[in-house]
């Protein structure tokens, strides 16, 4: 008998192929997100789990589920799982990372380029048929060319923040608990600097840490006030890295001119305020929402989920 695995969302056809060749595929219909108790009650009989980074996988869904042996975990951050409860019960928990880094690093771009230019009103005030033709003050925006953007969190989706910043010549500075290899920093043009001086000296700040403990709400309410008056905020890593209440403050003040998010704190909800500002971009989480990068994660939680049920150690263990 193939191992039994609850899939709480559709994933791309090649990967629900692959899974449905190897394993006894259980999933919700329609899909639609779940709630911790759907995912329990679907879950309960099965060897594995495939678990999005919306699916709250806290003890007690770990612990509805006696037989389970591996949650693969469908995105890089795995902060939705309890670890600690994971690890206690036996759990393996896999994820994603490296495949969306490129996409996520694209997605940050594009948000930065398109607070500071302002495209979303422009795209609103062509449509509106409200236009009156070119303006010499008509939504102007701020340029990139030579100013500082400030990387929090150096990994792989900072680096290729960085790669792109280059192309645009900005001055690129970031901070991470470790510094990066210096043959890195070199050849991104970048140095190290400590958080206090990136958030007072930066134009664009640009969010690519995990989501954990120490890194929860980083940009707190003291570090809104340090923040450089008049810069912009991006964030394309979780919301919880933010005050959010704090940002909003100084994005209605115009103490940051703008922000470019992806991520919200208690997604799907998104707090009305946000949605009220005409200087925010809001994406709906879609960083890594490319045909090839997701079809590369579904690919890859097959893989991990193939070598955890097969007992082996599979390629993206977490716990
Ligand atoms: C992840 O995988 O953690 C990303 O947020 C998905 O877009």
């Amino acid at each position: 008998m193939p191992p039994r695995v609850f899939i709480t969302r559709t994933l791309p056809e090649t990967v629900m192929i692959a899974m449905t060749r190897r394993f006894e595929v259980l999933r919700a219909e329609p899909d639609r997100p779940l709630s911790a108790a759907e995912i329990a009650h679907g879950a309960r009989d099965c060897e594995g789990l495939v678990s999005m980074l919306s699916d709250p996988i806290g003890d007690t869904v770990l612990a509805a589920c006696p037989k389970l042996r591996v949650v693969a975990n469908f995105a890089a951050g795995t902060n939705n799982v309890d670890l600690a409860a994971a690890k206690r019960r036996g759990i393996t928990v896999t994820n994603t990372p490296g495949v969306l880094t490129e996409a996520t690093a694209d997605m940050a771009f594009a948000l930065l380029l398109a607070v500071a230019r302002r495209i979303v009103e422009g795209d609103a005030l062509t449509r509106s048929g409200r236009w009156n033709g070119w303006g010499p003050t008509q939504l102007l925006g701020q340029g990139v060319q030579a100013r500082r953007l400030g990387i929090v969190g150096m990994g792989r989706i900072g680096q290729a923040v960085a790669r792109r910043a280059q192309g645009f010549g900005m001055d690129v500075v970031y901070h991470n608990r470790h510094r990066v290899d210096e043959r890195t920093e070199r050849s991104l043009d970048c140095h190290w600097v400590p958080l206090d001086e990136l958030l007072r000296t930066s134009d664009y700040i640009s969010l690519h840490c995990p989501l954990t403990p120490e890194t929860r709400n980083l940009l707190s309410a003291e570090a809104f006030r340090t923040i450089k008056h008049g810069a912009y905020l991006i964030n394309t890593a979780r919301g919880e890295v933010v005050d959010e209440d704090a940002m909003i403050d100084a994005l209605e003040s115009g103490a940051l001119s703008g922000a470019g998010l992806d991520v919200y704190t208690g997604e799907p909800r998104v707090n009305p305020r946000i949605l009220a500002l005409s200087n925010v971009v809001a994406a709906p989480h879609a960083g890594s929402a490319t045909y090839a990068t997701r079809d590369r994660m579904g690919m890859m939680v097959f893989d991990n989920l193939s070598a955890a049920l097969a007992g082996q150690t599979p390629p993206n263990r977490v716990v």
